[in-house]
């Protein structure tokens, strides 16, 4: 098996975990999640979205919590941003590093941001020329990429197609998203391949969500391509407010104890995150989702 010998983990718990969250969770709350979690070695954190607060209250307070965090340097905290005004509010709020988030499926991205595919790369363009403009880091998102809530199956064509618009407008990193946790590993390993004949490995994520418990198996199969940037969610927080069913993406911890295991370096402090998801976990008043958080409470050996 050849794998990367350093990963990055980018942790979407605050965004990805928090936007779902029934009860809006407070923004000091949130800002104390993202300060324990940049003080784990984590060199990314997203930290909010910047998009309707109609449309997903729970990230409404996003200004706030960027104002409220302690900036570590070294550690980056992008947010989502769909369209111009978000950016410009982003930017207003003090973010250099954003992330537009577009689909592979047509149906998804109208019920997630209100338009076609076309339209939505038509909107990040001038975001993605004014971020070049400011020297903020773009990373794009392509969701859908195993599987579409409406639709079923998705064409790896389709994700390269998305991936490659994105890429070629600017967008540094491309983040795979299995949004409703679908994939399993051949099956991710096809769509990656495809993926790579657009956007150049090293510059590809993914993001798996475990609504089938295929997450880790799935990261495991794109790291034996080559992929050493990897999404995940402390305390296995997530899901997508406009993907019923979606559960909470890979558990950092659990990916973290992996990586560790295998001997691939992160840079990320195992107690240290576990200590952050079972803050977090305190205030929603739930045990972490993630494995490793469970077995290490509960005080089972570890290797
Ligand atoms: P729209 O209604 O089509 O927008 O929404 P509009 O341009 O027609 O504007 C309508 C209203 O929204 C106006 O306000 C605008 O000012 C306001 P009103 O006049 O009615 O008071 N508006 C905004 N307000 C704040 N920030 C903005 C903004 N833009 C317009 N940026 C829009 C289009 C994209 C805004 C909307 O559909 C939206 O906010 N969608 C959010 C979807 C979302 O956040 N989904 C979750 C994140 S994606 C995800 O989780 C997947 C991922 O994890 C990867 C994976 O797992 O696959 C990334
Ligand atoms: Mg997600």
């Amino acid at each position: 098996m050849k794998l990367p010998a350093r990963v990055k983990m980018v942790e979407v718990g605050p965004r990805d975990g928090l936007q779902n969250e029934k009860e809006i969770v407070p923004a000091a709350v949130k800002i104390d999640l993202i300060d324990r979690l940049s003080g784990t070695g984590l060199s990314v954190v997203e930290a909010g979205a910047f998009v309707s607060p109609k449309w997903v209250p729970q990230m409404a307070d996003s200004g706030e919590v960027l104002a409220g965090i302690a900036r570590k340097t070294g550690v980056s905290y992008p947010v989502l941003v769909p369209n111009m005004k978000g950016y410009e509010a982003a930017r207003a709020a003090g973010a250099h590093q954003i992330a537009v988030f577009g689909a592979a499926s047509e149906t998804f991205t109208q019920k997630n941001i209100n338009c076609s595919i076309a339209e939505s790369l038509a909107r990040f363009e001038p975001v993605a020329e004014a971020a070049a403009r400011d020297g903020v880091a773009v990373r794009g998102y392509v969701s859908c990429v195993l599987g579409c809530p409406y639709e079923g199956a998705v064409a790896p064509e389709a994700v390269a197609q998305v991936a490659a618009r994105l890429y070629d407008m600017g967008c540094g990193e491309i983040s795979l998203g299995d949004t409703i946790g679908t994939g399993t590993p051949a099956k991710a390993q096809a769509m990656v391949q495809a993926a790579a004949v657009q956007v150049p490995m090293e510059r590809l994520a993914v993001h798996f969500h475990d609504t089938y418990g295929q997450a880790l198996a799935n990261i495991l199969a794109c790291l034996e391509l080559g992929v050493a940037i990897v999404d995940s969610s402390v305390a296995g927080l997530g899901g997508c407010p406009y993907a019923k069913g979606a559960s909470g993406n890979a558990a950092s911890e659990d990916v973290l104890y992996m990586l560790d295991g295998l001997g691939i370096e992160t840079g990320v402090d195992l107690g240290k995150l576990t200590d952050a998801g079972r803050t977090i976990c305190g205030h929603l008043g739930r045990a972490p989702a993630s494995k490793v958080a469970q077995a290490l409470t509960a005080k089972h050996p570890t290797p």
